[in-house]
This record gives structure tokens, C-alpha cells and sequence, in this order.
């Protein structure tokens, strides 16, 4: 997705909701997208992809109700807002150590990945977080009991910064 097509859909959805986006503040960018902050002290993502879009706003929304916005010493983003015609969901701004990025999650069933493809994964996942995956994969656990099964750990997404049990 082009950074401009992002930040038009940004902007208008700051414009439908009287609030500016603050173009110089961005937060971050992934695969699926881009974050802004606003005025209204907020980070609105906008996503590339519906069914990451859906995914991940039905993950906040299932949080949300269960009023989950802290998981074994992780801050999760509160849901605030959504626009589903400009792809676009508005939540807090957090600072680490958090949990975000539901995009690519599973909801309500296991995927069922081969064992090679779950090995593989898990031996990824030990070199990205370096000494940090133990405690990474104990959050992503804590999720199930919501009946999500989440499938992006990476660093930028579970950052263990500041965690007491972090290395
Ligand atoms: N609510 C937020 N508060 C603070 N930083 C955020 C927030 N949402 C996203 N970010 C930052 O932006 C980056 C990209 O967001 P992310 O949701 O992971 O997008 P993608 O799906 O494209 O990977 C994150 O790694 C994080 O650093
Ligand atoms: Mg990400």
C-alpha cells in the first residue's frame, strides 16, 4: 500500500471525527499498514488488507468486552473507534512493554499448521526475540482462553522492553 493512499484515508478519518492527524507523528509501519497519532491523543492504523482489518478489529472488540487492556504485564491498545469503509481502526497509544497487531491472528479455532511449519516457526521466533520468547510465548498463551490464537509474535509487535521478566 502507498504511504499517500494511507494517509488520505487517515486524514479522512480525523476529518469525519473533528480531530487532525498528526502527519509529522508517525508511530510505525508493518506489512499490513500504516499508524498515525492524532489530536486526540490516538493512534488510528489503516490497513492494507479486509480480512487483516476484520481480524484484528474483531480481536479488539472481543477484548474490549472482556475489558482486557493489560496481559501478564503487557499493555493491549484499547479499541476507540473503526471506520470499516476506510479500513481504518483508532485505538489508544501505548507504550511498551506491549502486546498489538491482532491482524493475522486466528479466531476461535487452532490453526492447523503441520508440525514442520509450527517448528519452524518456534525456531524463528527463539532467534527474533532473543532469550524473550518464553516470555512472549506466555502472553500469546494467555490469549487462548479469549479464543484467540495469535500468529505475528515478532519484537515489533510484542515488545518486552521494560517487562520486569524481560533479558
Ligand atoms: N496503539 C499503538 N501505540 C503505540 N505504537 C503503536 C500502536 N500501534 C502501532 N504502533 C507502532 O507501529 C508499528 C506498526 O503497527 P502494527 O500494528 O504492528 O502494524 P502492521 O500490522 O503493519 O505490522 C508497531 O510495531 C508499533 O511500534
Ligand atoms: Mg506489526
Amino acid at each position: 500500500m502507498l504511504k499517500e493512499d494511507a494517509n488520505e484515508r487517515a486524514k479522512e478519518f480525523c476529518k469525519l471525527r473533528e480531530m487532525t492527524l498528526d502527519q509529522a507523528h508517525l508511530l510505525g509501519q508493518g506489512q499490513e499498514g500504516y499508524v498515525w497519532s492524532t489530536s486526540n491523543e490516538s493512534a488510528v492504523k489503516v490497513f492494507e488488507r479486509a480480512r487483516n482489518f476484520e481480524t484484528e478489529l474483531e480481536c479488539y472488540q472481543i477484548l474490549h468486552n472482556e475489558s482486557v487492556h493489560e496481559l501478564d504485564g503487557f499493555t493491549i491498545p484499547r479499541l476507540l473507534d473503526h471506520d470499516n469503509e476506510l479500513q481504518v481502526i483508532e485505538m489508544t497509544i501505548v507504550s511498551p512493554p506491549f502486546l498489538l497487531d491482532f491482524g493475522k491472528a486466528y479466531i476461535g479455532r487452532r490453526p492447523d499448521f503441520t508440525e514442520e511449519v509450527m517448528s519452524d516457526y518456534e525456531s524463528d521466533r527463539e532467534e527474533l526475540f532473543e532469550g524473550n520468547w518464553p516470555l512472549a510465548w506466555g502472553v500469546v498463551s494467555s490469549l487462548e482462553k479469549y479464543g484467540i490464537y495469535y500468529w505475528d509474535a515478532r519484537p515489533g509487535n510484542i515488545n518486552c522492553k521494560g517487562h520486569p521478566d524481560a533479558i
